[in-house]
């Protein structure tokens, strides 16, 4: 049997043997593209090249690109678990060529592999065309012998494909195999098509449009191309012989953990439930690994729901303890060599489901709770409304059969209707956070600047001054040549531009490092760089105002970097690497970076770990990083193919792209045992030495989300002057309390605890002024009422909490009998009643309270039938009272 990853690897090698260039699989966060939730085929990360709008990586490619349709256009999450074919993450292997061959060649490289290669039987296999493509229809016949019944012309847009609402499109052709008789269903077109038995392996589709999301009509690509996409599970079913994909070798061996943990055997009603976890695991454990982390927005939404949707079958499987994440060996172990992100990833992977199942399980229970709140009014026949179903969904994780489920125990159901307008309500808003992230409207035209002019030529690792050519001036997303802040209109002696310049030392904002700001000046004008951005890869583009002067395409002008802010910029990047590499020594493996931000003030480094650091996990971090700092060791920084780099121990971030070459910043040496302290792949500047960081200080540690951190510190001379601060403020307290510094907090224990006892001393001083004053000599007046004895008191002075002692005197006092007590403080009255024990159940403490606060005129007050308490805000009206409860006990 050929497994899952033979089968991955003939196709992609049968390619390569065809002169294909094998692309890795780009990460499932788009990189480009801001229209797209996931990357949800095999062509999406080369759509700039299909447009023309970026150079090809070579004239052909092949891939296996890890997809996921969980939301957006092409979504299979309700289905999952319960159909043969339906998948949130799944493997496209693809061939592309860019402008090289088209359909003929196409045809014939497919027909090939799968008659060939893969050994198919032709008469197992029939292909559909696009309606009005006679050319594919021929070649086809000419290519593959097959005839003219088993190519069927398909006039609906089944056979026309485009990656989402714009972008790059065109008619398909696409290879069903037959599963046999066996298998109800009809061939594709006929009406019966949706049935099993005819399955679609393979989609071969001819670029030759491009289409745009506001409605402009289709233009031609500058050249046909060709995009194919099969599915390797549904291959690796067909070629396993088998019908459904879950029962191909992959999902079997998960499946098979998955039974194991659970004790559950994978039949009847407990089958779907194996599916949808070993398919969301899948799903999940790739996402994490490429830097998603679950949220309640966007993409981390996403994630939350096919994560919860699994958990939820765990918990169907009786699962007790949280279990997803004790399944994340199994896939490691059968995907890990293809995809090493896995392997990297493992220990994140792990806990980002771990936490989100110890999370899920407390949600569940407050869910319930506001379930039975929502049912307590409702009579049999009823109908929970949608808004709660939706509330319980999207705010308690349940979904909603599991709301459906619970209510039908007590004769209820659920308003569908209502659910759905909720839930479309959401979706409208979900779809409008996702509009506008990522890439400008002008990626392209900054593309083209990109193929005219040629990369920005950086020099800003070595120098920090040099003389550059304005290469290219834009303006309102307009190529202008002269930029003369003299003609602007009412734009008084500024005007803002975007410059190209043939070489530049200004590092542009990435990875988390902000933009270098300086001066530029050039003879006859002058202006203040406000940022520069990288576009298009590798152009830098200069944010500049023009404070005097002109400035005109061809100009040479000085650029001159603030090389202090700079110094101290290097020195907080490099810190944050150290901290890096030190909150993983001192927290363990599952600390990765969720966002950084460096500049010159500062580091802000975001990671992944579940819960606040303790003041003795964050002195470890920063004794490590301050360790490195005094080893003063050269900083090296190489530049190699990223595969090299990450087999060299290269901490590469998760779901980031990376170039043909990356940088590999090394720093320090290991604490223990042998190597470096860090190695990480890295654009940004950095010191020679670690011993230009000087000092490290971390300053605050917060949490930012669920399950991520945030550590900020100060380096160098920013650091020094923060514990000079603090030190100061330990100086200004001795020299108060008269002290040397060391002795300040022994002195300002020994205060607080002689506050505490004066407290005490005030308190009991009022409580016995209150019984009489004396020294327990002489006590309260008890009266008789009706045959109970009964004690009431105005005390001045006293607040709430001072009238429980003094209640309990008299409570001690009387023996058998009611005591109140009002207390009046800065104006206010605070009430309190006490019944002795032997009269509860003649005389209640929360009734009379009930009379007494009013009386006093006030509102509220409670408690038990043996003591109550309540407060009115007029301390006048406390004598009021005690006479209400008087009267109440005669009756
Ligand atoms: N891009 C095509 C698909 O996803 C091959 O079906």
């Amino acid at each position: 049997m050929q497994s899952l990853n033979d089968i991955r690897s003939a196709y992609l090698d049968y390619f390569q043997a065809n002169g294909h260039l094998v692309v890795p699989s780009a990460p499932l966060v788009p990189q480009n593209d801001p229209t797209l939730l996931f990357v949800n085929a095999g062509m999406v990360p080369f759509k700039n090249n299909f447009t023309g709008a970026e150079q090809p990586p070579a004239p052909r490619a092949t891939s296996s690109q890890k997809s996921v349709r969980a939301g957006g256009k092409h979504n299979d999450l309700d289905n999952v678990g319960y159909t043969a074919r339906h998948h949130t993450f799944f493997e496209m292997l693809g061939n592309f060529s860019f402008g090289d061959y088209f359909k003929e060649r196409a045809i014939e490289l497919a027909w090939n592999l799968v008659t060939k290669e893969f050994g198919l039987p032709a008469d197992k296999l029939l292909v559909t065309v696009y309606a009005e493509d006679d050319e594919a229809h021929g070649l086809w016949k000419k290519i593959a012998g097959l005839d003219d019944s088993r190519i069927i012309r398909i006039a609906t847009s089944d056979n026309f494909w485009s990656m989402g609402d714009s972008g790059p499109c065109g008619p398909c052709s696409e290879i069903f195999y037959d599963h046999g008789e066996g298998i109800p269903g009809g061939p594709p077109g006929s009406p019966d098509e949706d049935g099993d038995r005819f399955i679609e392996i393979w989609n071969l589709v001819f670029m030759q449009y491009e289409q745009f999301a506001d409605g402009r009509p289709r233009q031609p690509l500058p050249k046909p191309s060709i995009d194919t996409g099969m599915g390797l599970e549904r291959m690796a079913a067909v070629l396993q012989g088998v019908h459904n994909n879950y029962d191909i070798d992959l999902f079997q061996a998960l499946i098979a953990a998955s039974v194991e943990l659970t004790g559950v055997k994978a039949e009847g009603e407990a089958l779907p439930s194996h599916r949808v976890i070993a398919d969301h695991l899948r799903s999940t454990s790739f996402l994490v690994a490429d830097g998603v982390s679950p949220s309640n927005e966007g993409r981390g939404y996403v994630l939350r729901r096919i994560m919860r949707r699994a958990m939820r079958h765990a918990h169907i499987l009786g699962a007790q303890d949280p279990l997803m994440h004790r399944l994340v060996p199994a896939l490691v172990e059968q995907m890990g060599q293809a995809y090493p992100e896995l392997v990297r990833a493992q220990a994140l992977i792990t806990e980002t489901l771990r936490q989100e199942e110890v999370r899920f399980r407390t949600t569940l229970g407050r869910g319930m709770g506001l379930l039975e709140d929502a049912t307590r009014g409702l009579e049999a026949g009823g109908v929970l409304s949608g808004e709660t179903a939706f509330k319980l969904y999207d705010t308690y994780g349940f979904p909603l059969d599991l709301t459906q489920d619970a209510v039908r125990g007590m004769g209820l159901t659920v308003d569908l209707t209502g659910f759905d307008a909720a839930m479309a309500q959401q979706k409208a808003s979900s779809r409008e956070n996702w509009a506008g992230s990522g890439d400008r409207a002008q990626t392209a035209e900054w593309f083209k600047l990109r193929d005219r002019l040629g990369p920005t030529d950086f020099v800003g690792y070595e120098q920090s001054e040099v003389i550059g050519e304005v290469i290219a001036l834009v303006r309102e997303a307009a190529e202008i040549d002269v930029a003369d802040s003299a003609q602007i209109a009412g734009a008084a002696d500024a005007l803002t531009v975007e410059v190209l310049f043939d070489r530049t030392p200004f590092y542009a904002e990435s990875g988390g490092q902000a933009s270098d700001v300086g001066e530029i000046e050039w003879p006859g004008g002058a202006g203040k760089l406000d940022a520069v951005a990288k576009q298009a890869g590798d152009l830098y583009v200069h944010t500049l105002t023009i404070q005097r002067g002109k400035l005109a395409v061809g100009d040479r002008v000085r650029l001159a970097i603030d090389a202090d802010a700079r110094t101290r910029t290097r020195a907080n990047h490099s810190a944050a690497h150290l901290a890096h590499a030190a909150l993983k020594n001192v927290l363990g493996g599952h600390v990765a970076q969720k966002g950084q931000m460096v500049d010159a003030e500062r580091m802000r480094f975001d990671f992944s770990h579940g819960q606040a650091l303790s003041p003795e996990e964050l002195d470890r971090v920063e004794a490590e990083v301050n360790a490195v700092i005094r080893q003063n060791l050269p900083a090296k920084t190489e530049s190699m193919a990223p595969q090299q780099a990450i087999e060299a121990g290269a901490v590469a971030l998760f779901g980031e792209k990376y170039g043909e070459e990356v940088r590999v910043l090394t720093l320090g040496r290991a604490l223990a045992g042998e190597g470096a302290y860090s190695v990480e792949l890295c654009g940004g500047t950095h010191v020679a030495r670690t011993g230009d960081i000087a000092l490290f200080k971390i300053v605050s540690e917060t949490g930012v989300a669920a399950g991520v951190r945030r550590v900020e510190a100060l380096t160098g001379e920013a650091a020094r002057r923060f514990l000079l601060d603090r030190a100061g403020v330990a100086e200004g307290l001795a020299y108060q309390f008269k002290v040397p510094p060391a002795e300040v907090p022994a002195r300002i224990e020994a205060l607080t605890a002689e506050r505490k006892r004066l407290e005490r001393e005030l308190a009991d001083a009022k409580r016995k002024l209150a019984l009489g004053g004396g020294s327990g000599g002489e006590t309260s007046a008890v009266e008789d009422i009706g045959g109970i004895k009964f004690i009431g008191r105005v005390l001045d002075g006293v607040d709430g909490k001072g009238l429980r002692p003094v209640i309990e005197d008299f409570r001690k006092q009387v023996g058998s009998g009611v005591v109140v007590v009002v207390g009046v403080s800065e104006g206010k009255a605070a009430i309190a009643i006490a019944v002795t024990a032997d009269l509860i159940g003649r005389v209640s403490a929360s009734d009379l309270i009930k009379l007494a606060v009013p009386a006093m005129g006030g509102q509220g007050g409670g408690g038990k039938p043996d003591f109550a308490q309540g407060g009115a805000p007029d301390g006048a009206q406390a004598q009021a009272g005690v006479d209400a409860v008087r009267a109440a006990l005669a009756g």
